[in-house]
Order: C-alpha cells, then sequence, then structure tokens
C-alpha cells in the first residue's frame, strides 16, 4: 500500500484506510500471478477473488456485478456496461460488497457514509445484510428520490446537512478521524476500488480491452478503479492495452476536467457545484489524485458537458437505444459525443461507456421531459390512434 500524497509506503493491512502518516489517500497495490480468465468460477465481482486482495472468511453480498454489456444501435464497436443492473442500482454495489465484507471481517459494528445517493443506497442495503449500524450523511435536499427513498427503505439513520456533498464528505472523514469505531464506505476506502475495479475485469473478459473508456466522474473513485482493473490485467499479460480512460463531468462541477484543460497537476475545486445530474455534483473530489493518475498513466483526457446536453444524451440513450439510465450516467454519452466531434476518439475504435445508475434513480429527471400524455376517452381510443385530433372533444 502506498501514500499518494506523501509516498510512505507499508505491507498490505485490511485495517488501513488512509495513510497513517498524513491521512492521505491510499493506492493498494495488485500484482497478479498466473491469472487466466479460463480458470475463474463464479459470476459478478466475487468471480475475480482472486485478484481482490484481503481476508474475507464471511462474504456480503447481493451477487452484484455480472452486468450487460450491451452493444450500441447507434454507434458500431460502441458498448454500455449497465450498472444499473446491479441489485440496488449502481455500481456502488460492487465497491460495497468489498468495503462491507472487509468491516464485517475487522469487527467493526457501525458505517458511515457521504453520498450523492447512490453510495447511500448501496451502504443502506449492504449494512442491512452484514447486520451493521449505518449513519449516512446527505446533501439537504440534493439528493435525487429514488435513492432518497432506497435509503429510508433499507432502515439507514440519516443525517442531513445544509450544503453541498463535500460538506458531507468532510463531516464523514471528522467522523471517521475522531471516532475510530466508525467504518467509512466512501471512495476514499481504498478497498471499496477494489470491488469497483471488476467493472475493468468484466468488460476485459467479454470483449478484450477496449480503445477507449468513458465514465461519468464525481468524486473521482470509479474512473481510477477501472483503470487499474485494466492495468492489473495487462501487467500480467491477460490483455494486450490499456483503454484511454476519458473523465466526464458536468460543466457545473469539472474540477477534473478544468485542471486536464489547462494542463494543471492540482484541480481548483468548485466551491459552489450545480448541475441537474445530482450524483456527480461535487466540487472537491476526494480521489483526484487517482483521477488525475488514471488520465495521465492511459493517456486519456476529460471534459465537461451542459445540462442540456445531458438530458438531451439521457433521452437518446432511452428513445433510440432502449436504455434507462441516470442523468448522471448519461453525461457518458453526451461526453462521448462530443468527444467524437473533438476527434479526441474515433467512433470506429472499440468504445465503453459505463452507465453507471439507473433511470428510476431520478424519477424527477423524467417526469420533467416531453412526454406523450394524452387524456383520452376510452370510447373513442380507434379514433385517436389513427390521427382524428377532434374524438378526444
Ligand atoms: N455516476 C453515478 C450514478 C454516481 O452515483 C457517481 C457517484 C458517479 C457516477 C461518479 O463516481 O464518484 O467514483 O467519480 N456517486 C457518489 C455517491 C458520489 O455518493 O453516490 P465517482
Amino acid at each position: 500500500m502506498k501514500c499518494l500524497e506523501c509516498g510512505y509506503e507499508t505491507e498490505l493491512n485490511q485495517k488501513i484506510i488512509t495513510c497513517p502518516k498524513c491521512g492521505g489517500i491510499m493506492e493498494i497495490k495488485v500484482k497478479l500471478k498466473d491469472f487466466s480468465f479460463n480458470n475463474l468460477k463464479g459470476r459478478g465481482v466475487w468471480r475475480y477473488k482472486n485478484s481482490i486482495p484481503g481476508i474475507y472468511n464471511k462474504l456480503i453480498s447481493l451477487n452484484e456485478g455480472n452486468t450487460p454489456l450491451i452493444p450500441s444501435k447507434i454507434y458500431k464497436q460502441t458498448y454500455y456496461k449497465f450498472e444499473g443492473a446491479n441489485p440496488t442500482g449502481s455500481f456502488k454495489d460492487r465497491g460495497m460488497t468489498v468495503a462491507i465484507s472487509s468491516a464485517v471481517n475487522s469487527g467493526y459494528k457501525v458505517v458511515t457514509a457521504a453520498s450523492t445517493g447512490n453510495t447511500a443506497a448501496s451502504a443502506a442495503a449492504y449494512a442491512s445484510r452484514g447486520n451493521l449500524k449505518i449513519y449516512l450523511v446527505l446533501p439537504k435536499g440534493k439528493v435525487a428520490l429514488g435513492k432518497l427513498a432506497q435509503s429510508i427503505l433499507y432502515g439507514a439513520t440519516i443525517l442531513e446537512v445544509n450544503g453541498s456533498f463535500d460538506i458531507a464528505m468532510s463531516a464523514v472523514i471528522r467522523l471517521y478521524k475522531e471516532l475510530g469505531i466508525v467504518y467509512p464506505l466512501n471512495s476514499f476506502n481504498p478497498w471499496r476500488l477494489e470491488g469497483q475495479k471488476t467493472i475493468a475485469y468484466e468488460i476485459a473478459e467479454e470483449i478484450g480491452a477496449p480503445d477507449n473508456v468513458i465514465v461519468p466522474v464525481g468524486n473521482a473513485g470509479n474512473i481510477y478503479a477501472i483503470w487499474k482493473g485494466f492495468t492489473e490485467l495487462y501487467e500480467v499479460g491477460a490483455i494486450q492495452k490499456i483503454p484511454r480512460m476519458i473523465g466526464v463531468q458536468a460543466e457545473g462541477a469539472s474540477p477534473i476536467a478544468k485542471a486536464v484543460e489547462k494542463g494543471l497537476d492540482t484541480p481548483e475545486f468548485f466551491e459552489n457545484p450545480e448541475t441537474i445530474a445530482t450524483a456527480i455534483r461535487i466540487g472537491k473530489p476526494v480521489n483526484w489524485r487517482k483521477a488525475i493518475k488514471a488520465i495521465k498513466e492511459s493517456k486519456g483526457t476529460a471534459l465537461s458537458v451542459s445540462d442540456s446536453e445531458i438530458t438531451e444524451a439521457q433521452k437518446k440513450l432511452a428513445r433510440e437505444e432502449g436504455i434507462g439510465a441516470e442523468p448522471a450516467s448519461s453525461a457518458a454519452l453526451a461526453g462521448y459525443e462530443k468527444a467524437i466531434k473533438e476527434q479526441i476518439v474515433d467512433k470506429d475504435e472499440k468504445n465503453v461507456l459505463i452507465l453507471t445508475g439507473h433511470a428510476l434513480k431520478d424519477p424527477d429527471a423524467m417526469l420533467k421531459m416531453d412526454s406523450k400524455i394524452i387524456l383520452i376517452n376510452p370510447d373513442h381510443i380507434e379514433k385517436i390512434v389513427l390521427g382524428d385530433t377532434n374524438a378526444n372533444n
């Protein structure tokens, strides 16, 4: 394990979450031996258990992962990894099975997470499964309805803050650092990313290494996790290249994209992040160092898209591809189309877009769209379908 801030290195230790020396973000280095896709058993995240470091005597799992890789109808050689098909409807379940199993195996009884909503829903479900008490810290009024409803359903205690996710996040970091008994489930916990890296393993197993992977970026853990998965496979010779990682942020919350654009090594944070894609409404991504590393080392990039581009992409995914993804996830398609226009990617390359969460997470976003709802007199239904506009009168 190595700290990305002060460089401190230590043997693998499942109890370590942040750097014991400086409190910085830790990286878990995994070197695979004798890896072959032919020797794997089972499905989903734990199919790759030999690549996931740590001791897991008891697994807390809902059979997460094994999500569909759907070929695009519009773009050839382009696929959607539909993470909305996970048990709580987002990719967070992959990380949560590893982090909660790790917490249980390490003897913790209480867990916590700050969240824009999906981490909350997932953490709440896995905490129930693992008999753990959970405190969620949420930005009041800024969590999409489906996600808040899930957190209520799973019985979590919800602590709301007046302010953004970034304020909720700093409260969780304080709680974790001051009360050693509370296990943090946010993605500054590197064990969570060990679960999320299986997105790369599944893609590689199904279609090999793509040329580009396009990922929506918020707190910036997932883009790194996916890059880490591909890198481990590349280093062991299971794939022949590492895809370029292309991060997509919403314009109003785009510190990583702006840093890449301006060639800065350290992002300028957004004090008041704003976007309809509430999942990625984040101004100070805790994993910015990891995201920038993944983007740089893979020769990728990051770009930002507007809220209207996100909404158009969400509709296009649903109305042309038949895929229901939430706004933050749809940012991947908006970013992909921008990257094609700017000749950052070639649409004839092999591209995978990570659709991180299900459309049902955010019913309000869908209800605001143009719709074809018509109140009819049922006696005249045939005439209405045949286009007789007077039949409704
Ligand atoms: N897409 C969705 C649907 C998300 O919920 C998130 C993050 C991301 C993308 C970005 O992933 O943070 O690893 O860069 N949601 C977190 C949460 C912040 O609290 O649910 P990231």
